[in-house]
């Protein structure tokens, strides 16, 4: 049973008559648990059902459904228009769904929390464009996207300081900044830009990572890197990556959606969905 720590979504009926996870009553004592770590016992991470956004009458998205394993590494594709970006809105809270369901884990129900609370409970998302603090230094921006927690941290400054900075020393390898460090962010290429945004994300240590069009305007050697990226992080987090590069697409995806006119058109491997006559006809081209 997918269940929320709100008190009155417990007056509703119950959202899965076939689970046996238990009664509305657990869903206090699973909210609580929420609050410390991530409910994911049945193995998802996200799942979205039946959503629905409209604007002015036009369906974005069309009774979408979707799930998401825990470290799973999913690509989303479909052409323009196909509701890609606003998936991600209606994940982040940023755009409420008209209709359906969204939940993180087993307890958090998106469509009620704001977008901060969101990001909070570790779903972290990247734009296209990199937003990076340009005067500071590598170093600094990972420094500044880290998570403190301050009561604690006035009381465990000094060990807190070498976990903490041993955590960016860890990002810098995982995004190969090291070497650059000192250097002003705004001195950055492109590329590079993006993998310091994105080791800003890891900071905040998201167990859902999304990302739409992380590679677009990046050099072959710079999508290389990203796709090396994304499969050394898959696992420790779950990734939704939206890209219309079919290249990075086939050498990251274990497992690829195909978005058309706000509804799920095809999933399966890669290969499955190119030899779709559907997606072929609708995406792909012959
Ligand atoms: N705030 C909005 N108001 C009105 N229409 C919108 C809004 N946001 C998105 N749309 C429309 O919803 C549809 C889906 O847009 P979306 O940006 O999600 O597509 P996408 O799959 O990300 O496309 P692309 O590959 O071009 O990025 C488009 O027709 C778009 O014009
Ligand atoms: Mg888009």
């Amino acid at each position: 049973m997918r269940v929320t720590p709100v008190p009155e979504f417990m007056l509703e009926p119950a959202y899965d008559p076939n689970s046996d996870a238990g009664t509305g009553r657990d869903a206090l004592g699973l909210g609580q648990v929420a609050q410390q770590g991530l409910d994911v016992r049945h193995g998802t991470i996200l799942t979205l059902e039946d959503i629905s956004v409209s604007f002015d009458g036009f369906k974005a998205l069309n009774d979408l459904n979707l799930y998401i394993g825990v470290g799973e590494l999913r690509c989303i594709i479909g052409p323009n228009g196909a509701g890609k970006t606003t998936l991600m809105d209606v994940i982040t809270g940023k755009t409420r769904p008209n209709a359906g369901k969204a939940w993180f884990g087993e307890t958090l129900d998106l469509t009620r929390m704001s977008e901060v609370a969101i990001a909070q409970a570790g779903i972290g998302r990247k734009f296209q464009k990199p937003t990076v603090f340009e005067a500071l230094s590598v170093f600094e921006n990972l420094e500044l996207a880290q998570k403190t927690d301050k009561s604690v941290w006035a009381s465990l400054r000094a060990r807190l300081s070498g976990e903490q900075k041993d955590r960016i020393d860890e990002v810098l390898a995982t995004i190969k900044l090291d070497v650059s460090r000192h250097r002003p962010a705004g001195l950055l290429s492109h590329g590079q830009k993006q993998f310091l945004e994105i080791g800003m994300l890891l900071m905040q240590d998201p167990q859902l990572l999304l990302l739409d069009e992380p590679v677009a305007g990046m050099t072959d050697a710079e999508t290389e890197f990203t796709a090396e990226l994304f499969k050394h992080l898959k696992g420790q987090h779950s990734l939704m990556v939206v890209e219309h590069d079919m290249g990075f697409v086939g050498s990251i995806a274990d497992h690829v959606t195909v978005l058309h006119q706000g509804h799920v058109l095809a999933e399966g491997s890669l290969a499955e969905v190119q030899a779709d006559e559907r997606v072929i006809e609708v995406y792909l081209g012959r």
